[in-house]
């Protein structure tokens, strides 16, 4: 039976320690039926092949091995292109192993440089492009659809660019796809140009593809263990295989969060107190919000459903965000991701000992600090009677961060059954994509276009 290692701690979400805010016995007897029955519908969606991202764990790493091999052997840096679900993960996963300042650092033999350009913003990505050595550099555009605006439009870039620099064959050396196996502009060029092409598997998508080929190229480029993380999201879907509310982290943790939005709490700030973490909170905004954020109900009725997901970082945000929450709105429902063992410790000298302000400090450690100030933070909220959960890291490695990107996918999947929505869509985002083709000329969206030019004011209401 495989160990989890990570932890849920709830305490902070009980009404012995909240009082009325808080859930008691009757409340977790219900919850309990609930999410029983709801596993089940879980459990035959899975059978059916919907939740692809529960089967990752399983998938052979023989061909994204091979081919991160045959990229080392000519690139020091490998950049993604892609965005949303199709970027967030790798860096999540980068960000937390190396470091926010990783990019700082050489690239080291068997471990490349990963850039995620996730963003048609022309100072960041002409600012990269100037920056690399593109004869040592691969891009591996990421997009499932094969169609994204963004993500073409710095593939169209890059093509353009190495083909001028390089010749059109070693041009295609450099380019990899990562895309849906049948279907996409991605594929068809692969069908006629030798580029490497990689499957996103039809039943996962973008936001829960980090530990498909999606993430696991890029990461296994940049020297991670894809293998570990795999065996790590593989334990905890092992303990996370019950119905049984008390037996899965998963689902409680998605039925307080969902429970806490029935009461009015329709943020989750998801605090983790490590600054490498912070891509991995953002990673989860993306998750939480575009999964849980729907309009109509799988009965089809109009809910406007979701929990406003919020990415911050401890104890940074001790000094920016902690007065809202604190005194604010109680609108909130805090997730601080602790660590056990933060790698690497500095000593806290002690110098001025008649500073008694300073003093007390000589002696202790940073992560005694910062481990101080989580449990600080979390017990001045519960003593206003604000809820927080605890999700504890023993340390961030891959085998850990394996185990909490599946946790937290399963959570939403089940966060979106509560809510009786279907949290694998992303049907809103679908206008504004419309109207940007029909502002950039896209043939047969000229109504969007002209619906954008009735809505055009010329400057009237600028000042
Ligand atoms: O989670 C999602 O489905 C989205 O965020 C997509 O990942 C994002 O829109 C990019 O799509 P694609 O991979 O098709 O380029």
């Amino acid at each position: 039976m495989p160990q989890r290692n990570v932890k849920l701690d709830y305490a902070f979400c009980l009404d012995k320690i909240l009082g009325e805010a808080g859930f008691g016995d009757t409340w977790f007897k219900e919850m309990a039926g609930q999410v029983a029955d709801l596993h089940k519908q879980l459990q035959e969606r899975h059978q059916a092949g919907e939740l692809g991202f529960m089967d990752l764990a399983e998938q052979d790493l023989g061909e994204i091995k091979d081919l991160a091999g045959r990229i080392a052997l000519m690139a020091d840096n490998l950049v993604v292109l892609g965005i949303g679900g199709s970027a967030l993960g790798a860096t999540a996963v980068d960000m937390a192993l190396k470091g926010v300042l990783r990019h700082g650092k050489p690239a080291e033999p068997g471990a490349m440089r990963l850039f995620v350009a996730d963003n048609s913003d022309p100072r960041l990505f002409g600012e990269l492009l100037d920056q690399l050595d593109l004869t040592r550099t691969v891009f591996n555009v990421v997009s499932k659809s094969g169609s994204t605006a963004e993500t073409m439009s710095q593939f169209l870039v890059v093509r353009d660019i190495l083909e001028l620099k390089l010749g059109r064959e070693e041009a295609l050396k450099r380019l990899v796809f990562t895309t849906d196996p049948e279907k996409g502009n991605l594929r068809a060029i692969a069908s006629d140009e030798p580029v490497a092409i990689l499957n996103v598997p039809p039943n996962v998508g973008g936001r829960f593809s980090v530990l498909s080929p999606v993430g696991l190229l890029p990461l296994a480029c940049a020297g991670h263990d894809v293998q570990v993380l795999l065996d790590g999201a593989a334990a905890m879907a092992a303990d996370c295989g019950s119905g049984r509310l008390m037996k899965n982290p998963a689902y409680l943790l998605a039925a307080l969060a969902m429970g806490f939005a029935g009461r009015g709490r329709n943020v989750l700030v998801m605090m983790p107190y490590a600054s490498d973490l912070m891509g991995l909170a953002q990673w989860f905004a993306q998750l939480w919000a575009e999964s849980l954020g729907k309009a109509v109900s799988l009965d089809g009725h109009q809910v406007n459903s979701g929990q406003t997901p919020v990415a911050a970082v401890g104890a940074t945000d001790q000094h920016s965000q902690l007065q809202l929450y604190m005194e604010g709105p109680a609108d909130k429902l805090i997730m601080f991701l602790t660590l056990g063992n933060y790698g690497r410790d500095l000593e806290i000298p002690g110098l001025y000992p008649e500073i008694e302000a300073l003093s007390y400090l000589g002696g202790r450690t940073m992560a005694e600090l910062i481990q101080a100030e989580a449990r600080a933070t979390a017990a001045a909220l519960a003593s206003q009677s604000r809820p927080s959960l605890g999700l504890r890291l023993p340390e961030i490695d891959e085998f850990v961060l394996g185990q909490v990107i599946y946790l937290l996918e399963l959570a939403t999947v089940m966060a979106g059954a509560l809510l009786n929505i279907n949290p694998l869509d992303q049907p809103g985002v679908e206008l504004s994509k419309k109207l940007t083709y029909g502002l950039m000329g896209r043939k047969g969206f000229e109504d969007q276009a002209a619906h954008l030019d009735a809505l055009e004011t010329g400057g009237d209401y600028v000042i």
